[in-house]
């Protein structure tokens, strides 16, 4: 069923007593729910294990130690310094419309299961903020931390950018037809699949040089949280794609021009500047991720050559959290295992 009659997209009543929970009769959008959260039976089985996973990611960002970072960061070359301060600026701005957006989006979500995991990923979405904060208060020196929130401000690349992040959601709140809310659906899933990736590998570059290494121990949990909430919206593009008005074509336009701001993105804020880094190997990695986001959501990849078909950066996997066999995160240089040992739900690099 595909919904062509609806002009603006029902929003949820904060209490419905008409509304009817058998699970026969509940679906991901234009249901009649009550809008009590029965969970008791679920539809979508797959949402309550996903719910699970994310609760079981639980992190507190002042836990992990980043003293080592403090002085590193007066050693890093200024190149370094540009990047580091630049990345925590854009990383700002995606957390930050994550966490404003998703709820004009939940609220038209008729699958209380859903709702749930959404619920939890505005909740991680803003902790995101806060370790961002963080970072930047105990690394940064004073008279450089406005700056990261401002950088937008001044830098008309990253301003640019957060516009065309922001625009795709704001289209929908203007105008709430199916039609936007697809769309937005789409560019959440590129948010959370594309956009942050090549901002955790310069994160894991200086750690594999042993710089920062509590900014890239942060990294890896947030990485972690980001990989499910990847997982949630490539569920749902399926089931969107089976509901909403839209086209193939569109999907690949978007996908096209997402890799191409990110690529624009990655080498104004680090280029070919970072060891290990160039701008052959952003395009190469923004490819590969558009390729295996697409394919998540049962698409051909957009770009076929066999160059895009690996990472570049599978050297830098140790650093992340996201191997299968990782059930132990360890502090990169110490050894120490860290509390945070409960989640083995992400699989393996090839979801990143
Ligand atoms: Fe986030
Ligand atoms: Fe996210």
């Amino acid at each position: 069923m595909v919904v062509t009659h609806q002009t603006e997209m029902p929003i949820n009543p904060i209490f419905n007593p008409e509304g009817d929970d058998a699970i026969e009769n509940r679906s991901i959008w234009f249901g009649n729910t009550t809008n009590l959260m029965q969970l008791n039976d679920v539809r979508y089985t797959w949402a309550v294990g996903l719910y699970q996973q994310m609760r079981e990611n639980f992190w507190i960002p002042q836990r992990l130690d980043v003293t080592q970072d403090v002085t590193d960061y007066a050693n890093l070359t200024d190149d370094e310094r540009y990047a580091y301060d630049g990345i925590l600026s854009y990383l700002t701005f995606l957390d930050s419309v994550q966490t404003c957006n998703i709820p004009h989006l939940k609220s038209s979500i008729t699958a209380p299961e859903i709702s749930l995991c959404m619920a939890e990923q505005i909740s991680q979405e803003g902790m995101h903020n806060q370790s961002y904060q963080y970072l930047i208060e105990t690394i940064i020196p004073p008279d450089r931390r406005t700056q990261v929130y401002d950088f937008w401000r001044t830098d008309k690349v990253l301003k640019d950018r957060c516009e065309f992040i922001a625009k795709l959601y704001q289209k929908y709140i203007d105008d709430a037809t199916p039609e936007n809310y697809f769309i937005a659906l789409m560019a959440d899933f590129l948010l959370e699949g594309l956009y942050f990736y090549n901002g955790f590998i310069y994160f894991y570059n200086l750690a594999s040089r042993m710089l920062m290494p509590g900014s890239a121990d942060i990294f890896k949990m947030i990485n972690r949280d980001e990989l499910s909430h990847v997982r949630l919206y490539q569920k749902l593009i399926p089931e969107a794609r089976k509901v909403f008005p839209h086209s193939v074509e569109q999907i690949y336009e978007m996908f096209d021009m997402a890799v191409n701001y990110e690529c624009r993105w990655t080498n104004h804020i680090v280029g070919n500047n970072i060891l290990g880094i160039t701008e052959s190997s952003t395009e190469k990695y923004t490819k590969y991720l558009a390729n295996i986001r697409l394919r998540s959501i049962g698409l051909e990849p957009l770009y076929p050559e066999p160059k895009y078909n690996k990472s570049p950066y599978t050297h830098l996997e140790r650093f992340s959290d996201t191997k299968k066999e990782a059930h132990t995160k360890a502090n990169f240089f110490e050894a120490t295992v860290t509390s945070y040992v409960m989640s083995s739900g992400v699989t393996g690099w090839d979801e990143i």
